[in-house]
């Protein structure tokens, strides 16, 4: 993860209604050019403290940069304590179980008959925060030898070893067209992105062909919010999923600030974000 230098943070006041603390990640997903789209201003003299949204990416520690912007007025819209219940399975989980695939997690690998016996096979497995970048082999795990391998590659990675081991149940999802790879292969699946409780923006998570209709949409959202509303945060995002019985169940969340915006139009985020901030400002 790259090192956040606090001179490429750029501050700015997005339709004078909030504030948003940008860098530039350099990846498609995950730049959006407000500026190009809104009024920014760059006021040269702010109020004492401010509350901002992080867009800079992944944050090696997140702590330590709240701290160092909290010392400048500027706090971060999640706590450390609230970027880590959006961010790791292990603080997550016990909130929206029942809505997402069964999982344990471990800082050594269990046996591996242990957790087939709980969990069945294929087993699912990743870091608390995340795959080792979506590779197949070091995910879906159908035998003794294939999570020797994993776990050791795991053990070895310089993102991965420092994460809880997770294992979770393997659940069949809804395929869509893609393309034979060593990744894992694409599913019926939704990155959606929460406000306050608030859906601000919400589509496709893989870049290959596929689309909800109204009433998938309406039943993956409902799925969706539940997750939001119960780890209550200002700003999460709930990846989705259809298994292949047509249920949707949350794959993962994230903290918004950290997250790509996969095909969620940024320009609708934003605009959501400012008519909610600007409705809520007027009512107080
Ligand atoms: N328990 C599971 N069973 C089946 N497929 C899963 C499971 N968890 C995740 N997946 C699939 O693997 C993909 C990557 O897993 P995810 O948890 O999102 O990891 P990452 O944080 O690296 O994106 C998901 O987008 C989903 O398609
Ligand atoms: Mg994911």
């Amino acid at each position: 993860m790259p090192r956040i230098d606090r001179s490429n943070l750029d501050l700015i006041l997005l339709e004078d209604t909030v504030w948003v603390l940008v860098g530039k990640v350099d990846l498609p997903s995950y730049d959006f050019n407000l500026t190009q789209f809104f009024s920014c201003r760059r006021p040269w003299q702010r109020p004492e403290q401010i509350t901002a949204i992080g867009r800079f990416g992944a944050v090696s520690n997140y702590a330590k940069l709240y701290a160092q912007l909290a010392a400048e007025g500027i706090l971060l819209i999640h706590s450390p304590a609230q970027y880590l219940l959006a961010s790791e399975l292990t603080h997550w989980y016990p909130l929206i179980e029942g809505l997402t695939p069964k999982s344990l997690w471990f800082s050594t690998p269990p046996s591996f008959e242990s957790v087939a016996q709980i969990l069945g096979l294929p087993l699912f497995l990743k870091g608390s925060r995340q795959t080792s970048r979506h590779r197949a082999s070091l995910s879906i795990i159908h035998t003794a030898a294939e999570y020797d391998r994993a776990t050791e590659i795991y053990a070895e990675d310089p993102i991965l070893q420092w994460q809880d081991l997770v294992c979770r149940e393997f659940v069949k999802l809804r395929p869509v067209p893609s393309p034979p790879s060593e990744k894992i292969p694409a599913s019926f699946e939704f990155r959606s992105f929460w406000w306050y409780g608030n859906c601000v923006g919400a589509g496709q998570y893989w870049s290959t062909n596929y689309d909800w209709n109204r009433d998938e949409q309406t039943a993956a959202l409902a799925i969706a919010k539940a997750a939001a509303l119960r780890l209550n945060l200002p700003f999460v995002v709930i990846d989705i999923a259809q298994t292949i019985t047509g249920e949707w169940i949350a794959i993962e969340c994230n903290d918004a600030q950290e997250s790509g915006y996969g095909a969620v139009s940024p320009f609708a985020v934003w605009q959501n974000i400012i008519t909610l901030e600007s409705s809520r400002s007027a009512s107080i």
